[in-house]
């Protein structure tokens, strides 16, 4: 019988299969669902950093007072809001760790590292297993240089992890000028993994209308190539192990990226499109493909694809199309 068992988030997972940060771990009743379907850890929507000023905005121009407001008064303000989006989170972790005995994890999504702090000691104190940090900053602006953007990653998990026990993890994007280097520098800060790529809103436009619409929330079954890609070339190269998301729909997709050396995948748009059922045929197909292969755990053959030759990393590194496709 196959042993479909891994390691991520520093911790034993019962599947490979996370069901990454989204509306739909939102809730304890799909997460029971989920775990029910063998599910290896869930990842809960993130708390949003710029969610939690957003509101503060809105309540403070909906109740200042006449003449303006002072410190005092924006303080306490800004102090009751991240106090009652912090409760319902704690309140889920809380509720979710009694439901279900896989790991829960809580995701955060910070742009500046300093107010996170004080967040992380209470998430840990809550009793979430692990914490996902979402980095991101867009490298659009002009007077940020690359190196400043970098920083920020840097800093926030050093001063995270100098004050919580937990594991860390990140997930992050491919906007870096030179992606390698800095995911080989990441994965030397101490962190219990990393998950290559975050998905992000895109927008898109439309042509009759003339107006910026949303190129569509959920992932295609196409998208995976890219993190296939990197984990492929960063798998046997970096101090932490790899999760990938973004695209996988389907098992074979699963199997690909565990071939290429990932120890896990994150799924969440194949969980809207065809529900969390979806998790348990994954493990059963999973177990059914090494049961074939005469695989007796994924260590058997994690990262084989880029492990048998030179060859296959070189097809992985190769971006032009010129020989592969001449006759065209
Ligand atoms: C509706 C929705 C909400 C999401 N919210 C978050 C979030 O709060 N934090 C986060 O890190 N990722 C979030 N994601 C990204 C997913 O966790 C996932 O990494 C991404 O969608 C790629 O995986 P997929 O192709 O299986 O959807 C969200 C995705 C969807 C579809």
């Amino acid at each position: 019988m196959a042993d479909i068992s891994t390691r991520f988030f520093g911790l034993e997972l019962k599947s490979p299969v996370i069901a990454a940060s989204c509306g739909l771990t939102s809730s304890v009743e799909n997460i029971k669902k989920m775990a029910d379907n063998g599910v290896g850890a869930v990842v809960l929507k993130s708390i949003f950093e710029e969610e939690i000023q957003h509101e503060l905005n809105q309540e403070l121009a909906m109740r200042q007072p006449q003449g303006g407001a002072d410190d005092e008064y924006l303080d306490y303000f800004d102090y009751i809001i991240k106090e009652e989006n912090l409760k319902k989170y704690l309140a889920l972790i809380s509720e979710a760790k009694k439901a279900v005995d896989v790991p829960i994890i809580a995701s955060i999504n910070c742009i500046s590292s300093a107010e996170w702090i004080s967040f992380t000691n209470k998430l840990e104190k809550s009793g979430t297993d692990a914490i996902e940090l979402n980095l991101f900053i867009m490298p659009s602006d002009l007077s940020k240089s690359g190196k400043s953007n970098e920083l920020f990653y840097f800093e926030t998990i050093e001063e995270i992890k100098k004050h919580i026990s937990i594991p860390v993890t990140l997930k992050v994007s491919s906007y870096f000028s030179n992606l390698a280097k800095m995911l080989v520098d990441l994965s030397k800060t101490g962190v219990n993994g990393i998950t290559l790529f975050n998905r992000f809103y895109m927008p898109d436009i439309d042509i009759e209308k003339e107006e910026v619409i949303n190129s569509g929330i959920l992932s295609n079954n196409t998208d995976y190539l890219v993190p296939l890609r990197w984990t492929a070339l960063m798998h046997n190269k970096m101090d932490c192990p790899i999760a990938a998301t973004t695209g996988v729909h389907t098992s074979k997709t699963m199997i690909k990226f565990l071939l290429a050396g990932a120890s896990a995948v994150q799924v969440s748009s194949i969980l809207y499109k065809e529900g969390i059922e979806t998790i348990k045929r994954f493990n059963n197909d999973l177990s059914a493909w090494m049961n074939k292969k005469g695989y007796s755990s994924i260590n058997d053959f994690k990262g084989k694809i880029t492990l048998t030759g030179n060859q296959s990393v070189k097809a992985f590194e190769r971006v032009q199309f010129m020989k592969q496709y001449g006759e065209y």
